[in-house]
This record gives C-alpha cells, structure tokens and sequence, in this order.
C-alpha cells in the first residue's frame, strides 16, 4: 500500500498496474453545487451561504429551499412551500397500518427506510422528467417523513398516531407529534437549527448512495430509501446514538474518561471514540461548534441537569491535549454533541440517527434532483479482481 500525495492510502495492483483508494478516498466522484466544506478550516456552507448565519438566521423549512432550489425563497415562495408543505402532512391510513406490522422493538431506522421506500407505491408514477412531479415527489418527502417517524414511534408504543397540527411550524409540529405535547418554544428553535446543521454534507456515505441510486433513473422514494439504510450504520449517522451509549457506559463505568481514551488508542481494542473524528474535516467540525452551545442552552432552559455533558466536555477537553488525536486531527464531530440535545428532549436514543435522516432529507433531495437536471451517467466504476484465474469445471458428483 503506498499513500497518495494527498494523504490517502492507495493499493496499486502489481498485475495490471491499477491504483485504487480504499472508501474512494478523496476522489471526486461528482461535480456539485450545493455545499461546500472546507476540511483544513473546518468551515461548512450552502449554495454559498455559512452554515453560521444559517444556523442562526434561518429555518430548516428555508434551507431546504434553499438547498433544493438554489437560491433563498421569497417570502411569496416561502409562504407557498410552507402552505403546500403543511397541506401534505398527512399520510395514508395504508402507511399508519403497514406501520402497525411492524415489530414494535424494530429500529426506527429500518421503520423509516420501509415507509420511505412505501410512499412509491402511492406515488408510483416515475416520469421524473416531469417538473411537477418533481416538486410534488419534493413536497410529500419533506411532508410526509417527519409524520411517518412520529406516527411509528407512538404505535411502536401501543398508541394510535396523532394528526400533524397546521398551525405549528415544521420542527414545532414535528415534536408535538411525537411527544402528544405543545413544544418548547426554545425546544423547538434549537431542533430546527440542529436539522438545519445536519441538512447537508456534500457526498458522505449516504448522499453518495442517494447518487448512485439515483443515477439508474428510479423514483426519489427508492433514493431517499437507499440512503436512509446506509446512513444507519454506526460509522456514519449511527454514531450519535453510539455517542450516547457510549457516554452512558463512561458513567455507568465511574466516568472514568482516561481510561476510555486508553481504549480508544488501543490498536488491539475495536473501541472508538464515537463521535470523534472525519473522513474531511482535519479540524473542528463546525457543526460540533454550534451543537455544543445548543446543548447548553437547551439544558440550561429545560432546567435539565445531564452528568453525561459533563463527561462529553471532559473527553473532548482531553482529547485536545493527547498526542494521538491531535496527531490524527481527530475533533469531535456533528454527532458528538447532538445526542444530548435530543435526550434532554425527551426523544428516545434509538431514534438519535432517526433525526439525523430528518435533517439530510433536504440535502438527499437536492442531490437528486441535481443529478436529474444534469442527466448524470449511470454509476459504475470498476473493481480490480483479484480472484482466481480460470478454472475448469468438476461436478460434485463426479
Ligand atoms: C458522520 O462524511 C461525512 O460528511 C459524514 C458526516 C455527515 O454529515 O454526513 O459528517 C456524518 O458520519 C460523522 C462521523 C460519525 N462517525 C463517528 O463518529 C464514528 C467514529 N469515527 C470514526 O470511525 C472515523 O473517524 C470516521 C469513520 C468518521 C472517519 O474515518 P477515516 O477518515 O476513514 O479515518 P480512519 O478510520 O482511516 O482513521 C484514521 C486514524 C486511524 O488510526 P491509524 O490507523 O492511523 O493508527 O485515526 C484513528 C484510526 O484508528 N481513528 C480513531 C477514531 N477515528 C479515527 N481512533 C479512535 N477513535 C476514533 N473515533
């Protein structure tokens, strides 16, 4: 293995002289225009805009137009996109009954993946070519998602879902929803802010799917379905529930930090730091930055005192100093903090990653809808095969 001049591993193949890079490593796979991220300075924006003043001046309903479409709404366009929106909220009794088929212990992630790919069947017409079915696929995706992952989380418990309210905003509705109660004004602003920060990451793991998916010109259900599946491993959006679990277990174990950060630098122990360290940014993830004020104030104003915050700020207050993870500039990352906001809401760990899809939905659908304007080629690239050569056939039976 040698490693290229841009820091990643390389395999070149003795035989046919071919080089690849394992996880296509910094190879540009796409061209796009949607977010830029600067991995050395740890900046992050959308369309041009800093996820900083986004965070903070705008709503996740106006960075999903802006992502999708390109450009900041007007307030005529907002207010269309926000009523067509909150008109198509509301999913099929089909889906709330397929949902009650489901194992009440099945992960969130795969009940979202299967009610996800099922709106294709109510929407199956696949002419998407066509600009009103675009919008119309963009609309019901944005719509109807968050009332799915509510409605499987109350029959999950033995409830009966509950209507989205027309009155509340998109993130305000979304946890009334899926707690039964009026939501904290706060709450409500810093969860959309935390699916605003997780809206967009240009071609991570599960947008690289969601392309690929979309490349063979099938429906934007199956693409938002693809990529819901790969962002549920614990390497990529799995790894704020991870980050939980893990805090839970440093707690549990005496909050014995140091020992953690031994394991984590212990080659013979499979044991990450989850939440810690990125495939781009070799300096804080911006995100992490803006994560971890919020988690301070919604603790601070839901008057929630949560020891494991603590035992967060002191892994990463350690981390800073310790020569294995400054060499390797391994910061925490968007996932490191945001568990936290969501426990101290009263949402339940198993549907951590389950927040995360909510927020990429807009940057899947941008993506998509990217590709079908640019009459991108299929997705294909090529193996080195490194099996056996040609060899004749024997029947067992012989
Ligand atoms: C997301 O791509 C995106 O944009 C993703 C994302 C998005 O918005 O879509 O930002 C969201 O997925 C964030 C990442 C969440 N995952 C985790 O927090 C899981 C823990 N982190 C890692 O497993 C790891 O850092 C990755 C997967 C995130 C990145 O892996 P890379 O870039 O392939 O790095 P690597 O595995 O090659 O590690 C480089 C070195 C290795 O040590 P050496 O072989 O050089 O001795 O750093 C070590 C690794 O062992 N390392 C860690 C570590 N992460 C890397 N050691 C301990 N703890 C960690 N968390």
């Amino acid at each position: 293995m040698v490693v290229s001049q841009t820091g990643g591993s390389e395999i070149r193949h003795e035989r046919t002289g071919l080089v690849f890079r394992p996880g296509l490593e910094g190879v540009p796979a796409t061209q796009s225009s949607i977010c830029d991220i600067d991995g050395l300075q740890g900046r992050l924006s959308y369309r041009g805009y800093s996820l900083d003043d986004l965070a903070v001046h705008s709503s996740f309903l106006e960075t999903t137009y802006l992502l999708i479409w390109g450009e900041l709404p007007t307030p005529q366009q907002f207010r269309d996109f926000e009523h067509e929106v909150q008109m198509h909220r509301r999913v099929s009794f089909r889906v709330r009954d397929m949902m009650k088929c489901f194992p009440a212990n099945g992960h969130p992630m795969d009940a979202l993946q299967s009610s996800a790919a099922s709106l294709g069947l109510f929407y199956s017409r696949r002419a998407i070519d066509d600009p009103q079915y675009i919008y119309d696929a963009v609309v019901r995706l944005i719509a109807k998602i968050p009332t799915m992952v509510a409605a499987f989380q109350l029959i999950r418990k033995g409830q009966d879902p509950i209507q989205p309210r027309d009155d509340l905003a998109y993130s305000a509705n979304f946890l009334y929803m899926l707690t039964e109660q009026e939501p904290d004004p706060l709450a409500s602003r810093i969860f959309d802010r935390c699916l605003i920060l997780h809206a967009e990451h240009s071609l991570n793991a599960s947008t690289f799917s969601a392309r690929v998916t979309a490349s063979t010109l099938t429906d934007p259900y199956a693409v938002v379905a693809s990529a819901v599946g790969t962002l549920a491993g614990p390497l990529h959006g799995g790894a704020n529930q991870a980050v939980l679990e893990m805090l839970e277990a440093i707690k549990a174990d005496g909050g014995d930090t140091k020992k953690y950060m031994a394991k984590a630098k212990d080659k013979s122990d499979a044991f990450r730091l989850m939440g810690f360290g990125h495939r781009v940014y070799k300096n804080f993830d911006p995100r992490a930055k803006i994560i971890k004020i919020a988690a301070d104030e919604v603790l601070k104003d839901l008057g929630v005192e949560d020891p494991i915050l603590d035992i967060a700020k002191a892994l990463e207050k350690e981390a800073l100093t310790d020569s294995y993870f400054v060499d390797r500039k391994l910061y925490p990352n968007v996932d490191f903090y945001s568990g936290i906001i969501y426990r101290a809401m009263g949402i339940p760990v198993e549907m951590f990653t389950v927040m995360f899809a909510l927020g990429r939905l807009p940057g899947w659908i941008g993506q998509w809808k990217e590709m079908r304007f640019r009459n991108e080629p299929i997705g294909r690239p090529r193996q080195i095969y490194t099996g056996s050569t040609q060899r004749s056939f024997k029947s067992v039976s012989k």
